[in-house]
């Protein structure tokens, strides 16, 4: 909750800034206060990251966005999901970060591979060998010095079906207007209405109960990033929030299954392909920065 009344204006600002709170996040609170009164849901204070935490994410989004690229450059048919795993894990862990997946929650590898109808949270195996035709997305979230940041890229193998390249090269334009969506004092629900109309246009679905959050200083934080929304509703988006826009959209049905085995991997129920894009960004005063490019 934000409260205007108990800093004093010349005390140093909440965010730690060494400022003045008169010449740092005053005016800010004072803002958010206004919005809330009109009855809008504003994010609490610990969703406002500061500069030097942002700085701290972007530092992590080198190394994750390299480590994409990584892979961009070297994945190939006949190679296993966990021949990616080990690249990574190498390149990420060489430079002084930490793959965040490795031992989430139980989560046994360093990053995701989520292959043809796996929505998310594939895990890479040596005997899943990238084929002829596939589409795979691969999620890779670098800690760096404590700061977390989470992106994942599309990959196509070969000859791709044109029904389903199509339909990858669909959500990316999905996912892009989505990003496009997010506007300093705009409104959560921005983002989920234009990622759905592009997709239902198309006649594919989103996945509406598998989302972005915010992230940055854990894995995954608050807000949950819906990706199916209403235009001017929804949670405020203030300066200093960070947080992820990743669209999981089905080719067929929205339904979904949890693999029993694993505990983790999530497919589509009718096994059509299903696609992601993910970054994370943050947002600022004057427009939005891509904090994984
Ligand atoms: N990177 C995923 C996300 O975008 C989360 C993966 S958690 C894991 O939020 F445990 F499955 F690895
Ligand atoms: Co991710
Ligand atoms: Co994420």
């Amino acid at each position: 909750m934000f409260n205007t009344h108990k800093i004093g204006r010349n005390d140093p600002c909440w965010c730690k800034s060494g400022l003045k709170y008169k010449n740092c996040h005053e005016s800010f609170d004072q803002k958010i206060a206004d919005y809330k009164k009109h009855g809008v849901p504003v994010p609490r204070r610990d969703m406002i990251k500061t500069k030097e935490q942002i700085d701290g994410i972007r530092e992590a989004g080198l190394i994750n966005t390299a480590a994409l690229d990584l892979v961009e450059r070297e994945i190939k048919i006949g190679m296993s999901t966990e021949d990616i795993n080990t690249m990574v894990h190498n390149f990420i862990t060489e430079r002084g970060g930490i793959p965040a997946t490795l031992n989430y929650e139980g989560f046994p590898k360093s990053l995701c591979t989520s292959l043809n109808d796996e929505i998310c949270h594939g895990i890479p195996d040596k005997n899943v060998i990238l084929a002829d035709g596939d589409i795979i997305n691969v999620d890779i979230t670098t800690i760096y010095n404590g700061y977390y940041a989470d992106a994942s890229r599309m990959f196509m193998l070969g000859n791709v079906k044109p029904e389903v390249k199509k339909f990858v090269e669909v959500v990316k334009e999905c996912f892009e207007l989505g990003v496009k969506a997010v506007k300093p004092w705009g409104r959560l629900g921005d983002i989920g209405d234009a990622i759905n109309t592009h997709a239902k246009k198309h006649g594919y679905v989103v996945v509406r109960d598998i989302g972005g959050h915010g992230v940055g200083i854990k894995f995954h934080e608050d807000p949950y990033v819906c990706h199916v929304g209403k235009e001017g509703t929804g949670m405020l988006l203030a300066p200093g929030m960070v947080f992820t826009v990743e669209p999981m959209i089905n080719m067929g049905k929205e339904e979904f299954y949890v693999d029993e085995k694993n505990g983790w991997t999530v497919y589509t129920v009718d096994g059509m392909p299903s696609a992601q894009f993910e970054v994370t960004l943050a947002v600022l005063e004057d427009g939005i920065e891509i904090l994984t490019h």
